[in-house]
């Protein structure tokens, strides 16, 4: 059962679907105290699961979250934002409810920071609508929840099947060649490959939806010499748009009052990579219109995929903000100065990257209504999205475009999907990826992963190889890496030849992977859950926060510590181990319920196939389109069936997924 309530006039986000009219009684659960803020006791056995991309375990008691979307590669334990504002919790306990908090702006969560017993919600206004989301009968209440809230928000994205393919990208790749050797060494390192990445350096000086000439000489050329191979090239689109006279986009952006505006009316301007930048007004849906319409540029070069970025928006510094810390300064720099004046000078130049003060100086125009950035600042990055996908469908009725962002909201997910944003190569990172997952999945992000290997710092051979053991099941699965960071494809480690055992896995289980977000789609579900949320009366699964059920079948285990040589492993019930060193050479032990040390070599993946369960697996293959329905075997326990999900992996047309039950001797 779901109840609405609204407070004050809140903002169509449009993150629901389903009109529900608005309750009268008092909200339920919360007190509702005056300084906009909405206050739980929670009690010592209070789970708080939920708030999708952010940092800190599966259970998100004892910190203090804030939800303003950030271009932040810092991913500590004590950041407060990263790139999605994901406004969805349940509360676990005596009481289980789900909440959301519908809120375009500003909203921070204190959920046991002040004080261990007590969540308060609070946000810039108290114009917002909050829904309740009270579990059906049944053991399952946290997934009763989920599967209600997923009805409400509307269906998730689904991207064609290439997207679950091995991905490489690096920022970055400056020219055709680079690209080609990328393709040509994966071939020769005999590892399977389905789409390279084209970070910012293949446009013409950073300006969207244009191909530097000089080192893309034929893009059309490139990617059909690449499709030949089974390789998809999918470019980067930033939001901000380069100013430049005579640029297309520039000038016709000017001319039908597409940008956001400044408080005088005049085009706002912010500097990211192309420089000076205008930032399209992806809330007024002519602007969203026109830009998803230049996607177009790309797709008639036969481009079938995009990766949005930059879209919070981030913003390294304005001009007014620069000039008024130049003047601050020279204030401060003197012959004596001071430690402490030196630590405020350094500061301030730290603070012109990402200064949320620059939210507040420029408006939307919603409506005919100005409204102020920094008042709707967590839906930009979803409506930039928005107006890919909606585009696309145009420009493509019959086919599936992938599309994945870093900015978003809820709402976001029916758009396209989301990768986490730049983490580091760190361990800790493999882990923090892993307990993001379940919290986007009960906010509908289905396409979902991280740059695995990391993307700042300096990756090693073990850390690849552990990471892509924990990637291999996540559905985005890219390699990518950071500008001056160690090279890291995987065909430049000495362990190349056991990395590529791993893909060759990965694109073995692809059927169960397919299938499992098939059928997380279609039925509103979770592909990666807590073990807590079906496990819900086994009070050890509620602490368990670095394993998670993935699909119906199998749950992961991975390992995310340097120079382990395996792990302990909880397991609710009795189920399969499987530890494969490749396709073919892996061996399967029978564990009871329990605590576990399950030994695994750097080259061993492992995982473990739940009580009386299978998963589908096929020949391995060079690319997606070479995956052969026809040699799918299932592996797991004897006499188990299995419930496959499939459908021609391409066209829009979802309805025609079809399930059919597959058995030891199909
Ligand atoms: C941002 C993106 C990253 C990309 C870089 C250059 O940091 O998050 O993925 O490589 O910009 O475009």
């Amino acid at each position: 059962m779901i109840r609405k309530y609204t407070f004050g006039n809140p903002f169509n986000t449009e993150a629901v679907v389903v009109k529900l009219d608005e309750e009268k009684t008092l909200l339920p659960f919360f007190e509702v105290r005056e300084k906009k803020e909405f206050v739980l006791r929670l009690k010592d056995s209070d789970v708080v699961y939920g708030l999708g991309e952010q940092v800190r375990g599966i259970n998100k008691r004892g910190w203090h979250y804030t939800n303003f979307n950030a271009d932040n590669p810092h991913h500590h334990e004590d950041t407060r934002s990263l790139y999605g504002s994901h406004n969805f919790l349940i509360i676990s306990g005596e009481e289980t409810f789900g909440v959301f908090f519908d809120y375009p702006g500003r909203i921070e969560y204190d959920i046991g920071y002040k004080r261990r017993d007590t969540m308060v919600i609070s946000a810039d206004s108290s114009d917002m609508d909050i829904y309740i989301i009270l579990p059906e009968e049944g053991k399952y209440k946290e997934l009763s929840i989920v599967k209600q809230f997923r009805r409400l928000i509307g269906k998730s994205y689904v991207p064609p099947m290439w997207a679950f393919g091995f991905g490489q990208s690096r920022w970055g790749y400056k020219t055709e060649d680079d690209i080609r050797q990328v393709a040509l060494e994966y071939e020769k390192a005999d590892i399977p490959l389905d789409s390279i990445y084209m970070d910012i350096d293949y446009m013409d000086s950073y300006k969207d939806f244009t191909v530097d000439k000089s080192k893309f000489p034929d893009l059309k050329q490139l990617s059909s010499d690449m499709k030949d191979k089974g390789i998809h090239l999918v470019p980067i689109i930033d939001a901000g748009v380069k100013i430049e006279k005579g640029y297309d986009v520039y000038e016709e952006g000017v001319a039908e009052n597409y940008f956001c505006k400044d408080k005088n009316g005049e085009d706002f301007i912010g500097a990211v990579w192309p420089g000076s930048v205008h930032f399209p007004d992806f809330l007024n849906p002519l602007a969203r219109d026109w830009f998803g319409g230049k996607y177009k540029v790309l797709t008639d070069s036969g481009i079938d995929g995009f990766w949005n970025d930059m879209n919070e928006p981030a913003i390294f510094y304005t001009r007014d903000r620069l000039n008024d810390t130049l003047k601050e300064m020279e204030e401060v720099v003197s012959e004596n100065m001071g430690i402490i004046e030196f630590f405020h000078f350094t500061g301030m130049i730290e603070d012109l990257k990402g200064n949320e003060g620059d939210y507040t100086k420029f408006y939307h125009n919603v409506d005919g209504k100005m409204i102020c950035h920094n008042d709707v600042h967590n839906i930009y990055g979803m409506n930039m999205t928005r107006a890919a996908n909606e585009a696309l469908n145009k420009i493509n009725p019959d086919k599936r475009t992938l599309f994945f962002s870093r900015s978003s909201y809820i709402g976001a997910h029916r758009f396209g999907g989301i990768w986490q944003g730049d983490n580091k190569s760190w361990w800790s990172h493999i882990l923090l990826s892993m307990q993001q997952l379940p919290a986007l999945n009960m906010a509908g992000f289905l396409f979902i992963g991280c740059d695995t290997g990391g993307f700042g710092c300096d990756t090693t051979e073990d850390m690849m190889m552990r990471w892509v053991q924990y990637s291999l099941f996540t559905p985005l699965f890219r390699n990518h890496s950071s500008d001056g960071t160690r090279l890291q494809e995987l065909y430049r480690f000495s362990n190349v030849k056991n990395l590529g055992e791993m893909i060759k896995i990965r694109y073995s289980l692809i059927p169960y992977l397919y299938s499992e977000f098939l059928k997380a789609y279609k039925n509103d579900e979770m592909m990666f859950k807590p073990l807590s949320f079906e496990f819900t009366e086994d009070d050890l699964a509620k602490d368990i926060d670095d394993q998670l059920l993935l699909g119906d079948s199998v749950m992961i285990a991975p390992i995310y510590k340097q120079n382990a040589h395996g792990r302990y492993v909880y397991l609710p019930e009795p189920m399969m181990l499987i530890r494969m060193r490749s396709v073919d050479d892996f061996e399967t032990v029978n564990l009871t319920k329990g605590v576990h040390y399950v030994k695994a070599d750097l080259n061993e993946l492992i995982f473990f196939i739940r009580d009386g369960k299978a998963i589908p697996v096929c020949k391995t293959c060079k690319s997606t389109s070479q995956i052969n329905p026809g040699t799918i075997k299932l592996m797991g326990f004897k006499d188990a069936t299995y419930e496959q999900y499939f459908d021609d992996g391409i066209s829009s047309d979802l309805s025609r997924i079809t399930v059919k039950t597959i058995g030891n001797n199909n």
